[in-house]
C-alpha cells in the first residue's frame, strides 16, 4: 500500500461492541473495567489485549500509534506529549543496558543540545558530538567513545544536512550502539529511518504531521527489539499524549502527504527566487546541487522530494534589520514552529537555537543574518510576493 493510502485508513474502524466507528473516538476515561477481574487481572498481565489504565494506553492514542508505526514501518510505537519528551524517553530507551553515553550529530535543533547537555550529561550521561555527514569522523569518535546511543536527525535544524543514514546505521550497529533519528523535518513521505537500519524513529507531531498549529505532540516509533523497553519506562514515567490532542494528530496525518507534497512544490519555486536575490546572501535548500548533501538526498529520498524548510542569509543585515524584515511580513507568520499549513518564519538565534552561546551558534553556521522559512500551502505567488514586499520595505 502507498503511503498516501496508509495515511487515510490505518488505525481506524475498531469494531466496538455491535457497530464500528468510521474514524477513531475520543477515548477520555482513566480506567477500564472488564466483565470480571480475571480478564482485568490477564490485562495487567500482557496475556490479553485490552486497556487497563490511560497513563499504560487509550485506544485513541492506540490508533494513533498503529498508524504511525505503519507510516515508518516500525514494529510500534508510544505517543508522547511533545516532540521533546519523545526524544528523551528514546534516549532513556536507547541507553538501558547499554553504556550510558551519546555520540550526537554537531547539527540539530537547539532544545535537542539542551537536552543533552543540561539534562542528561549533569545525570551522568558521557555525550560526544561528531559531524554524522563526515562517516570517517563520525567512526572515529564512535569507536573512542564506545557509546550506548547514537542521535541524528534526518534533516538538521536549521541548515538542512543529511547524513546517509544506511551508513550510520552500519556503523551504529558495528559499535552495538542503538541509533535514533528524529525525522521530524523529512516525514515519512521523503525517508523511513527504520527502512535505514535505525533503531527508533522520533517525530515532533506539532510539525508536519499534524500540520494546523494547533496541538503539541510526539512519538517513538521502534523496532522490535526496543518496543519492550520503550513501553516498560512509558508506563512507570507516564509520558502519554492526551486524548482530545491524539485525536488532532490524526485528523491531521488524514492530509499529511498532500500537504507535506504541496509544502515541498512550493519550498522549490521559493528556493530558486531567493538564489537570484539580491538582498540574499544565501540560500539553504536540498534541491540545490550545490548543497553538500545534494547527493546524498538523491540517493536516499523520495524522487522530487526535498522538504519545505528554506533557509537563508540576509544580505549583511544585523539584528535591527532582520527583525525590521520580520515586521514588514504581512501574511508570512513569525512563529516558532515548522509545517503548518500557513507559512511561517523563524530567527534561529532568537528562538530554536537562543539557549546557545553565540560562539556555539557561530560553530554551528547559524549566523545572526539566519532566518529560517517553512513553506505553507498557499498559492506560492502571495508567498513569494510577501517576502518581495518584505525585502523592499525592510532592505530596499
Ligand atoms: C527537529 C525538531 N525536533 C524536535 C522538536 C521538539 O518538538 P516539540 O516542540 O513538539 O516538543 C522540534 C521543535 O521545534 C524540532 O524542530
Amino acid at each position: 500500500m502507498k503511503i498516501q493510502t496508509t495515511a487515510v485508513h490505518a488505525g481506524d474502524r475498531k469494531r466496538r461492541g455491535g457497530s464500528t466507528p468510521v474514524t477513531t473516538p475520543i477515548y477520555t476515561a482513566s480506567s477500564y473495567i472488564y466483565d470480571n477481574i480475571e480478564d482485568l487481572d490477564k490485562v495487567f498481565g500482557h496475556e490479553m489485549e485490552g486497556q487497563s489504565y490511560a497513563r499504560y494506553n487509550t485506544p485513541t492514542n492506540q490508533a494513533l500509534e498503529e498508524l504511525v508505526t505503519a507510516l515508518e514501518s516500525g514494529a510500534g510505537s508510544l505517543a508522547c506529549s511533545s516532540g521533546m519528551m519523545a526524544l528523551h524517553i528514546a534516549l532513556l530507551t536507547g541507553l538501558t543496558d547499554r553504556r550510558r553515553c551519546v555520540v550526537a550529530a554537531k547539527a540539530m535543533y537547539g532544545a535537542t543540545i539542551a537536552l543533552l547537555t543540561n539534562v542528561l550529561e549533569p545525570s551522568g550521561v558521557e555525550i560526544h558530538w561528531a559531524d554524522f555527514c563526515d562517516l570517517e569522523a563520525l567512526e572515529r569518535v564512535t569507536t573512542e567513545a564506545r557509546p550506548g546511543c547514537l542521535l541524528v536527525e534526518s534533516i538538521s535544524n536549521p541548515l538542512l544536512r543529511v547524513a546517509q543514514l544506511d551508513r550510520v546505521a552500519e556503523i551504529a550497529k558495528g559499535a552495538g550502539a542503538t541509533l535514533i533519528v528524529d525525522s521530524t523535518f523529512a516525514t515519512p513521505l521523503l525517508l523511513r529511518p527504520l527502512e535505514c537500519g535505525a533503531n527508533m524513529v522520533v517525530h515532533s507531531l506539532t510539525k508536519y504531521l499534524s500540520g494546523h498549529g494547533d496541538v503539541l505532540g510526539g512519538i517513538v516509533v521502534s523496532d522490535a527489539a526496543n518496543l519492550e523497553t520503550l513501553r516498560t519506562i512509558s508506563r512507570t514515567i507516564g509520558p502519554a499524549l492526551g486524548p482530545f490532542e491524539s485525536y488532532l494528530v490524526m485528523r491531521g496525518i488524514k492530509t499529511f502527504a498532500l500537504r507535506v507534497e504541496r509544502q515541498n512544490q512550493n519550498a522549490c519555486r521559493v528556493a530558486s527566487w531567493l538564489a537570484t536575490n539580491a538582498n540574499v546572501e544565501r540560500v539553504f535548500y536540498l534541491s540545490d546541487p550545490k548543497h553538500p548533501d545534494a547527493r546524498v538526498v538523491e540517493r536516499m529520498f523520495e524522487p522530487g522530494l526535498y522538504g519545505a524548510v528554506v533557509s537563508f542569509e540576509l544580505k549583511g543585515a544585523a539584528r535591527d534589520q532582520v527583525f525590521r524584515f520580520m515586521n514588514s511580513l504581512k501574511m508570512i507568520v513569525p512563529a516558532t514552529s515548522v509545517g503548518d499549513v500557513h507559512s511561517m518564519m523563524l530567527y534561529p538565534v532568537m528562538s530554536s537555537h537562543r539557549e546557545l552561546s553565540p560562539k556555539h551558534r557561530e560553530r554551528m553556521g547559524i549566523k545572526e543574518n539566519l532566518v529560517r522559512l517553512s513553506v505553507g500551502i498557499e498559492a506560492v505567488e502571495d508567498i513569494i510576493a510577501d517576502l518581495d514586499q518584505a525585502f523592499t520595505d525592510a532592505l530596499g
